[in-house]
């Protein structure tokens, strides 16, 4: 056995270099640190002077609060903080510091000199490590933190560091997820003698465009909901516009970037059926909930939260996203929304969204629904257009300008024909459309599966003999605390010993797959996330196929009626503008810019 050591307190600075690892592992850590504490101290401006992607130095100067003198000292002392100063504040805490330790942990790895002064005060002080007392300095009103020579004393976290080019870059990604998080806060940040970047104070809208870029606005669809304590804002791409990588997602709660697999899982659901496996959305959202209902201390960097109740924040984002993006489905995709889109729905949005239930088979048909717009347009042909010439100009369609295109909540229009067996051609209140036939069908008829099926209890099959599956004690504790939920979801399981369970019941419609695999992940759904999102997936991915072989085919002579009523089917539906695969289902064109291609007023 080793000679025994005697217990020792450790040193001061050591005790913090120690802290420091844990929350400063890079330039971009510390500059989040000052960054966060200029915010706290209600800074309107603020300056990031970077060298070396930071590595040589960082300053953040502020035109905050200011530090009094005679607190210098503490605001680099570990665990001293004006933020909170009781348990209860700490589970309501809405700054972003409260820990007390950021500055002294940045001042034990770093040569950090804080230069502050308050309003009342009539010049600056400024104070370094190693001063015993303040010395006064000149300077504005506010606080600039000067960090020079990062790890210089650390050289087993020195060797970690990366080139300059990539360390800035890590500093520039911190610096974007603050902006976005504090768009009527200005920065101007520079590396070395170059502006690099110039956010002016402004709307989050403005700032998601100088961020993220013009595309992004264009694409993205506004969220705006909330829900007893909860709200939900932000921005979500629409899925046409989805990504290889999740390079563009940005999470909020209450103002702080985290990283969330509550939430990530809901946004994977909410795109579930109408992206790619392998695709990404981008979105910047925004979760604000009552302080006290989450837990912003788990992660010595803050990077995560902790949610009282996980289930409700994943079901209320799930819900709230999968519901803009199918309202999203038939507004036409205009240029940069105005602000006051952000508040107004887009007009589809006050459609109706029922759906009416029809048995199966006839869902599958299309009938022109009954409204009073019928009696304005003259029969269609019953029969198959002959010619091909005739599929351009049938013979009995009606004159193009007898067709009713005023009614506006038809933002679909209405079709005057049917090109080359694919697509519908159709004249809309605002140009034209084309919309790809089957692609929209397969849609439409896919939807309504799934809320025939969502408004019916899950059919279930009981097992004649029950499968009896090895299992941990954590799912066998699962197995116990959510049989209600799980009996909702068509599932029967129950513990059969202490280390496995029986599987008695399953949902039909799931009967002929793996069982042991599908009860295992529904089990760690609720694990994760404490709701089966799983199920719902694997049933809509069963449900698409259905829906492929139902819908309508190419190649299929439509009448009129039947061309409208898929308009009209598409209006009503949910997610109707892009196919199950995410591509879109139609396209539209505004009468400029049809006059754009022929020149006209120029
Ligand atoms: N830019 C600033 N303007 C005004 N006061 C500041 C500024 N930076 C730091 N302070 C003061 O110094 C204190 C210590 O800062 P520090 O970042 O170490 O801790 P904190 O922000 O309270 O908590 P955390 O460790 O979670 O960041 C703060 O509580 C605040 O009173
Ligand atoms: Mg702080």
């Amino acid at each position: 056995m080793p000679d025994r050591k005697s217990i020792c307190a450790l040193p001061d600075l050591l005790i913090s270099q120690i802290a420091a690892g844990e929350v400063i592992e890079r330039p971009a850590s510390v500059l989040k640190e000052l960054v966060e504490n200029a915010i706290d101290a209600g800074a309107q401006t603020i300056e990031i002077r970077l060298e070396a992607g930071g590595i040589r130095r960082i300053a953040v100067i502020d035109d905050g609060s200011g530090i009094p003198p005679n607190e210098l000292a503490l605001a680099l002392t570990r665990h001293a903080t004006s933020k909170i100063s009781s348990l209860p504040e700490l589970e309501s805490v809405v700054s972003m510091g409260f820990r007390g330790e950021a500055l002294a942990s940045i001042a034990a790895v770093s040569k950090l000199t804080i230069t502050s002064r308050t309003a009342l005060a009539p010049h600056a002080w400024a104070l370094t490590r190693h001063m015993a007392e303040p010395e006064a300095a000149s300077g504005a009103v506010g606080t600039w933190v000067e960090v020079r020579d990062l790890f210089d004393d650390v050289p087993a976290r020195r060797k970690f560091l990366r080139a300059e080019a990539t360390e800035l870059g890590h500093c520039v990604g911190t610096l974007e997820r603050l902006a976005l998080a504090f768009p009527d806060i200005g920065f101007r940040v520079f590396n070395g003698e170059r502006a690099i970047k110039n956010w002016l104070p402004g709307s989050l809208l403005q700032r998601i465009d100088q961020i993220l870029g013009e595309s992004f606005v264009q694409d993205g669809l506004f969220i705006e909901d909330h829900t007893g304590l909860l709200r939900l804002t932000g921005m979500v791409s629409r899925p046409t516009a989805s990504r290889p990588r999740a390079d563009r997602q940005f999470l909020f709660v209450n103002g702080r970037h985290v990283r969330d697999r509550t939430i990530s899982h809901a946004l994977r659901s909410a795109y579930a059926d109408v992206l790619h496996g392998d695709r990404q959305p981008a979105f910047v959202l925004f979760l604000e909930i009552e302080p006290n209902l989450v837990d912003v201390n788990v992660h010595p960097a803050k990077h995560e939260v902790r949610f009282r109740d996980s289930g409700a924040v994943h079901q209320f984002v799930q819900r709230t996203v999968s519901h803009v993006i199918a309202q999203g489905s038939v507004a036409f995709n205009d240029a940069t929304p105005s602000q006051d889109q952000i508040l107004t729905p887009a007009p589809f949005a006050q459609a109706e969204l029922t759906h009416t239930s029809i048995p199966f088979q006839s869902r599958l048909t299309l009938s022109e629904p009954r409204t009073g717009d019928l009696k304005r347009i003259s029969p269609a042909p019953t029969t198959p257009y002959a010619s091909p010439l005739n599929a351009w100009i049938p013979a009995h369609a009606p004159l193009i300008n007898d067709v009713n295109t005023e009614q506006p909540d038809w933002p679909l229009g209405r079709a005057v024909a049917q090109i080359h067996g694919v697509y519908i051609l159709s004249q809309t209140h605002q140009g034209l459309a084309l919309i790809d036939m089957h692609a929209a069908h397969e849609r439409v008829v896919y939807e309504q599966l799934k809320t025939t099926l969502e408004d019916q209890t899950i059919p279930t099959q009981t097992l004649l003999v029950p499968v009896i599956m090895p299992a941990s004690e954590t799912e066998v504790a699962l197995t116990q605390e959510h049989q209600a939920s799980l009996e909702k979801i068509g599932f029967e399981l129950s513990p059969a010993g202490p280390q496995s369970i029986a599987i008695r019941a399953i949902p039909a419609l799931l009967a002929k797959g793996d069982l042991e695999a599908l009860a295992r992940g529904v089990l760690k759904d609720l694990a994760d996330v404490g709701v089966s999102a799983l199920l719902t997936e694997q049933r809509n991915t069963l449900l698409a196929t259905m829906a492929c072989h139902g819908a309508v085919r190419a190649n299929r002579q439509l009448t009129l009626e039947e061309m409208n009523a898929l308009l009209r089917q598409m209006e009503k539906t949910e997610r109707a503008d892009q196919c199950n695969h995410g591509r879109p289902t139609w396209v539209h064109w505004k009468m400029n810019d049809l006059d754009k291609l022929f020149l006209r007023g120029q």
